[in-house]
């Protein structure tokens, strides 16, 4: 396994659309475990194949505390959402640093396919809701500090590129 290059916003990359997958073979399989490696190591409750800069519909959990429960979802769908909202403070990891609070349904059923490309369903509330909702989004091409004012969001966008510039001045300094 190895660990993948996590985009940071706001690089354009995180903007483009993930297309379904239809194939089920070993490539997708060490791509789903490259990524939970990645998504654990970050450390990390989820995190959507865009993100590491594959356009392809596939995300994983992990929202418990023992980090022991691994969910895949390939082609994921939302089947309902509660008319119920919840905020919650919500960060993500390509966006290091930030947490801010985002409105969404608080209870959802959503479809998807496992690694072997058979179909299943699951209802979810609080932390796992957000979070298939919140990696849903990155499939979309949304990062979730599109929800907040374009004011909070221009900040963000300013402290991540001054902490991209810093992180590219260091690399220079160690190279040379
Ligand atoms: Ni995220």
């Amino acid at each position: 396994m190895s660990l993948l290059n996590i985009l940071r916003y706001p690089d354009p990359r995180l903007h483009k659309v993930a297309k379904p997958i239809t194939v089920f073979d070993a490539r997708l399989k060490k791509l789903a475990a490259d990524m939970a490696e990645t998504m654990y190591e970050a450390p990390g409750v989820g995190l959507a194949a865009s993100q590491v800069d594959v356009h392809e519909q596939l995300i994983v959990i992990d929202t418990s505390e023992t980090r022991d429960d691994l969910r895949v979802f390939i082609n994921p769908e939302i089947l309902w959402t509660s008319p119920e909202k919840q905020v919650y403070e919500e960060g993500c990891l390509s966006v290091p640093g930030i947490y801010d609070g985002v409105e969404r349904p608080a209870r959802i059923r959503a479809r998807a396919l496992d690694l072997e490309g058979k179909p299943f369903e699951v209802e979810a509330d609080g932390l796992l809701a957000v979070c298939i909702q919140h990696e849903m989004d990155h499939l979309k091409g949304k990062v979730f500090v599109e929800y907040l004012s374009p004011l909070k969001r221009n900040r963000i966008k300013a402290k991540m590129q001054k902490e991209e510039r810093g992180m590219k001045r260091e690399v220079e300094r160690a190279v040379r």
